[in-house]
């Protein structure tokens, strides 16, 4: 058997669910970031971690404010889920430059996107660097699915399937669902 090395060792970890954090900003606005280092961390408190590059506008804006929504897009935001991280919201309002329709959440003063499948709400708990990247663990107050995209299962892919994130432009689809057997 033959193995190669990849271009980088997280591509090994991706596809991986991308989010769409939404923080209110420093500079008075609104910011939609896409990542997708983040991973449940405990359930008691409910807790989630997102890795946030130093230089992303975004950890400025959570550390502000306090709190941020996080937005599942479905397949149908791809394109808006890309060009949301080829942009900073230093520079540029997002809200406005990708139409992004927001409403309130119900735990959080920050709001979410209305067009996402799925968010949480979330408060910062602590921050811990790690090389270039700053690891922001958030505890989830709140947490909604759209009611026709989930069965007992979680998702239900067929109707519509998180976005998952590949590398640079490629992006994934959830595939086929597999049921382990019993042990007997
Ligand atoms: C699909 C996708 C996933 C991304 N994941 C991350 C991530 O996990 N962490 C991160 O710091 N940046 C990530 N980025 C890059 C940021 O989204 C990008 O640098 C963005 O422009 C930062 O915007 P801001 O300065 O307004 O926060 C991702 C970008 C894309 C398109």
């Amino acid at each position: 058997m033959s193995f190669s090395k990849p271009r980088s060792f997280y591509y090994l970890l991706h596809p991986r669910p991308v989010v769409i954090v939404v923080s209110r900003c420093p500079n008075g606005r609104v910011n939609a970031t896409p990542i997708s280092w983040i991973t449940p961390v405990s359930e008691e408190p409910p807790t989630i971690a997102l890795c946030i590059d130093r230089e992303n506008y975004i950890l400025q804006c959570i550390e502000h404010c306090g709190e941020a929504s996080i937005n599942i897009p479905s397949t149908d935001s791809v394109d808006t889920v890309y060009g949301l991280g080829t942009v900073s919201g230093r520079e540029v309002d997002k809200v406005k430059e990708f139409g992004l329709d927001l409403e309130p959440c119900n735990k959080v003063s920050v709001p979410r996107i209305s067009k996402c499948i799925g968010w949480l709400e979330t408060k910062l708990v602590k921050r811990v660097d790690v090389g270039e990247v700053a690891l922001l663990v958030m505890e989830v107050l709140d947490s909604y699915a759209k009611s026709e995209c989930v069965t007992q299962w979680g998702w239900d892919v067929s109707r519509c399937s998180p976005l998952l994130h590949g590398a640079g432009r490629a992006f994934y689809s959830v595939g086929r669902r597999y049921f382990a057997g019993r042990r007997a």
